[in-house]
């Protein structure tokens, strides 16, 4: 059967007003990648699938959910669409507006957004707008002024986004024909989470699917939900989720715990860490994406997680070229020769 993006394929399963047309990019279907190199790194005994989610029509997750909304949107009439983002739900709202022959208007925090995210918004056509503030000032903006003017709002906290963002854990189950055991994955506003939770716990009533538990895993310097209480100043390599306020981050703990899951953070460093070992498996991603490697890493390794005999997902939410400057201001440059076969020979053949 033709692929027709996530909307049309669980069409049945999506809440959405009934004769809603898809705007879709035929975001969704994206592999689930076996990566037995990095269990065995692990210590092995598990089954270790990679959900490349950077794979989707802009580069991250976001497309799922944004087909929703911006369908939802069109259909009840609306012009504009505006949301608060680190990048990636911008570049995304940008393209299905760009799809819907809307105005998509993006606000962004002032130089923390990866320039793959701020070029992609910009090529879509949204109107982008940088504030001196933080993602979290951005979504209150963004959700005064929907209430205040005909302009939808496309952020997490429109419900539609989480109907279209369930779809990812369908898949996973058709894939593998049932839930896995567990699932790691990045938490910033955590919209991902609850819908991944929404769509197991719906997969499990229809089709008697097991129930995953699930890892939740936040950059140190961005923890909220480790830490039980806001965080005002939010900081993280990972910009994608560097967020102090997470608009659902009550339904991301009732997710965790419902699961018999937790939340962790994960620093920096071990998150920069799990992005090369994705990238030794041939999967690069941007940083935020390998937090829910970095955070199975860390519990195996303290003993918290045992997972022989298991299968286990790693999200991987966004693509590495979304970032590409973590990786050109922290490796070396490439080295420069003339263009001589003697010179070539020095610089590579090894004895
Ligand atoms: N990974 C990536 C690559 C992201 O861009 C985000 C969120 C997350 C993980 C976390 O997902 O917010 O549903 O918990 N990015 C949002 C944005 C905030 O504006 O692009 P979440």
């Amino acid at each position: 059967m033709k692929y027709q993006g996530v909307i049309n394929r669980y069409r049945p399963l999506i809440d959405l007003p009934k004769g809603t047309r898809a705007i879709s990019l035929l975001e969704g279907n994206t592999p689930l990648i076996p990566v037995p190199s990095i269990s065995e790194s692990l210590g092995g005994g598990f089954e270790l699938y990679i959900k490349f989610e950077g794979l989707n029509p802009t580069g991250s997750f976001k497309d799922r959910g944004m087909t929703a909304a911006v369908s939802e949107a069109a259909y009840r009439g609306a012009k504009t669409v505006i949301c608060a983002s680190t990048g990636n739900t911008a570049a995304a709202a940008a393209a299905y507006g760009a799809r819907a022959g809307m105005r998509s208007i993006v606000i962004i925090p002032e130089g923390k957004v990866a320039s793959g995210k701020l070029a992609g918004a910009i090529a879509y056509g949204a109107d982008v707008i940088q504030i001196e503030g933080s993602f979290d000032d951005a979504l209150s903006l963004v959700v005064q002024i929907s209430e205040k003017h005909p302009i939808a709002l496309v952020n997490s906290l429109n419900p539609y986004r989480l109907q279209g963002q369930k779809t990812a854990a369908f898949e996973i189950c058709d894939v593998l024909g049932d839930s896995p055991d567990w699932l790691a994955l990045p938490v910033g506003n955590a919209g991902n989470i609850t819908a991944y939770w929404m769509g197991f716990k719906e997969y499990h009533q229809i089709k008697q699917t097991k129930l995953p538990r699930i890892l939740g895993v936040q950059a140190a310097g961005a923890a909220p939900l480790v830490k039980g209480k806001p965080v005002d100043k939010p900081e993280t390599i990972a910009t994608a989720i560097r967020i102090g306020k997470p608009a659902r981050g009550e339904e991301a703990v009732t997710a965790a715990s419902e699961s018999e899951g937790r939340i962790i953070a994960a620093s920096d460093a071990e998150i920069l860490s799990a992005q090369q070992l994705l990238a030794s498996s041939g999967i690069w991603v941007e940083p935020a994406s390998a937090a829910g490697i970095a955070g199975l890493k860390k519990e195996v390794e303290n003993g918290s997680i045992e997972l022989n005999g298991k299968k286990v997902v790693g999200v991987c939410t966004g693509h590495g070229l979304k970032d590409p400057n973590i990786i050109t201001d922290n490796f070396s440059s490439p080295r420069t020769i003339k263009a001589n076969l003697a010179r070539l020979e020095e610089a590579i053949i090894r004895e």
